[in-house]
Formats: C-alpha cells, sequence, structure tokens
C-alpha cells in the first residue's frame, strides 16, 4: 500500500473513533425518553426518530469537514446521485435498531464504515453495554480488530458449541432448514451491526443474516469481522438454493469503475459470518425448506 495511503488511513482511524464515541454520546441522551416516532414507508415497518437524523448530519458534517473530497452515504439520506463515487466513501447508520430504541431496549448501535474503491478498509460500531457511556468495536485493514483498547479474536472453530448463543432471523424456520443438526440456541437482537459487533466479540459464534442486507446494516462490521479473523460469506439467492462465496467488495468487479452512489445505495444481499469452519459448515449446510410456491414457479420457470 502506498504510504500516502497508509497516512490517510491513520487519519481515518482517528476520526472514526472520535465520531463513532460522539455519536453514542448523542444517542445515549435520546434513550429513554419518550422519542416522536415517523415511518418511512406506508406499511409502517421502518421507523426513524430525531435521534437518526441528529447523529447522521452529526457525522455526515464533521466526516466532509475533514475529508471534503470523500462521498457520505447515510441512511437517513434518502437519496442517491448517479455522480461517480470518490476513492473513499463512508457508509453510515446513525441508529441500527430504532425500533429496539424507541422502546426502550438497549440494543442499538452506530454503524461508520469506511470503504476503499468499494472494499471496506475502517469501521467502527458504538454499542450500548460495558460501562455506562458505551463501548465502540473498531478495525482497520492490516491493523486487527479491537473492543475499546482490547484487541479481539474469533476463535477458529469448526462447529458451534452447545451453549452458544447464535443470531439466526425470526423467520428461519418458514424459509430455511440445516440438513444436519448445528448447536447453539438463537438469537434475535433486532440490529444488524450490534450483532456484527456480538460476533466480533465472541458473544454470539455466527450469524445468518438471511433477508437482503443494506450497506450502511454492514460496512463497518464487516471489516471488524475480518480483522478479528473471521469468514464471511455474502449470498446470491438461486431458484434452488443459495449460493454463498467470500464477501470482498461492494462493487461487482464488472462495475469496479462506473459505480455511482445511487447503485451503491442499492446494494442488498445476505451474509453469513463467524469463526472460519463454522461458516463453512452453514453454508453448506442451509437449504431452502421446501415450498410449493417455489416447486410451482420453478417448474413453469415463472
Ligand atoms: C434494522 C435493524 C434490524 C433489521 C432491519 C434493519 P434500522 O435497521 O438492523 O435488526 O432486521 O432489517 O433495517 O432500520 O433500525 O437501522
Ligand atoms: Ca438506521
Ligand atoms: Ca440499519
Amino acid at each position: 500500500m502506498a504510504s500516502e495511503d497508509n497516512l490517510h488511513l491513520l487519519e481515518i482511524e482517528t476520526e472514526l473513533k472520535l465520531l463513532a464515541k460522539e455519536a453514542g454520546k448523542t444517542l445515549l441522551t435520546y434513550f429513554g425518553k419518550p422519542i416522536h416516532i415517523e415511518y418511512k414507508d406506508s406499511a409502517q415497518t421502518d421507523p426513524v426518530t430525531e435521534a437518526d437524523k441528529t447523529v447522521q448530519d452529526l457525522l455526515k458534517t464533521s466526516i466532509l469537514k475533514s475529508f471534503p473530497d470523500h462521498a457520505v452515504i447515510g441512511e437517513e439520506d434518502q437519496t442517491g446521485t448517479n455522480k461517480t463515487i470518490p476513492k473513499y466513501v463512508w457508509v453510515i447508520d446513525p441508529l441500527d435498531g430504532t425500533r429496539n430504541f424507541s422502546n426502550g431496549l438497549r440494543i442499538f448501535a452506530c454503524s461508520i464504515g469506511v470503504l476503499r474503491d468499494g472494499i471496506p478498509i475502517a469501521g467502527a460500531i458504538f454499542i450500548p453495554t460495558g460501562n455506562k457511556g458505551g463501548d465502540i468495536v473498531h478495525a482497520v485493514i492490516g491493523k486487527g480488530a479491537y473492543l475499546n483498547d482490547t484487541a479481539i479474536k474469533i476463535p477458529d472453530r469448526g462447529s458451534p458449541e452447545s451453549a452458544s448463543l447464535v443470531g439466526l432471523p425470526g423467520s428461519f424456520h418458514n424459509y430455511y432448514q440445516f440438513t444436519n443438526r448445528i448447536k447453539g440456541e438463537p438469537r434475535i437482537l433486532g440490529s444488524i451491526a450490534y450483532e456484527l459487533a456480538m460476533v466480533a466479540t465472541g458473544v454470539l459464534q455466527y450469524s445468518a443474516l438471511l433477508g437482503s442486507l443494506a450497506i450502511w446494516d454492514v460496512a463497518a462490521g464487516l471489516i471488524i469481522i475480518k480483522e478479528a479473523g473471521g469468514n464471511i460469506k455474502v449470498g446470491n439467492k438461486g431458484k434452488t438454493k443459495v449460493i454463498w462465496s467470500d464477501f470482498n467488495s461492494f462493487y461487482k468487479q464488472s462495475a469496479k469503475n462506473n459505480v455511482d452512489v445511487a447503485t451503491l445505495r442499492k446494494w442488498h444481499a445476505p451474509l453469513i459470518f463467524g469463526a472460519t469452519g463454522i461458516v463453512n459448515l452453514i453454508c453448506q449446510n442451509l437449504e431452502y425448506k421446501f415450498s410449493w410456491k417455489r416447486s410451482l414457479k420453478n417448474l413453469f420457470k415463472i
């Protein structure tokens, strides 16, 4: 890596940690108090509060002040431009787990990831755990992952232990099944970034997020998992099975030099992450549950 990039990385790391702390502090000033909720969709499944918007503004303003030639993609922007994006892009979810937050459940996160040419290279996640002011889980490419100042490492297990906790979607048994029994008791946390932090810190032994995740849910967590020694697979849902491959970049090879903000905002995919052996085991043993609807669709090639 060019030394100019290294220097830049150092500036990014410093700013990231400061911003994650600041964002967390701001979120905690709202937490536990009555808060007005609006919905971004007519079905009222996608809530947003003043806390989401305030933290997004705070982060965006600070990032662009420090790095005017970088781009920022925030969940609450709700806009995409078709301008080609610069080398460095910050991807932020100011409050991940808004529903938990607005109901007073202390499981939420603020996620700040940095991409270089589409590849996650740095990330910090604020989680309201540990001491009163919360914790920061963070990583920079090639420098390892940390919980505050303590290095973290995901042990390379081959399969989940009997007493382990694992992340599976609430709707798992409606659509999927394992071909062999896989140990571990599922937990549904309600915040994807928090879940990534829990896998990185060894609280959960793996997580299979089988819905379509958004880029701001995972941009920070992916580099943290990678730097903690974990394995990440990205899924492509085929008609008869999900095809899993190693996650490397948010840019498709073919589109490498031609990506715009609007395209990046639309990135959606399922992910499995955790210890290398466990993730491989899950990918090998996961299958769609039989469904007449899918079978008829495949039969008539709809
Ligand atoms: C949501 C949370 C939740 C997940 C949803 C996300 P938000 O993010 O991560 O766990 O199930 O798909 O949209 O809206 O609270 O930022
Ligand atoms: Ca959010
Ligand atoms: Ca989110």
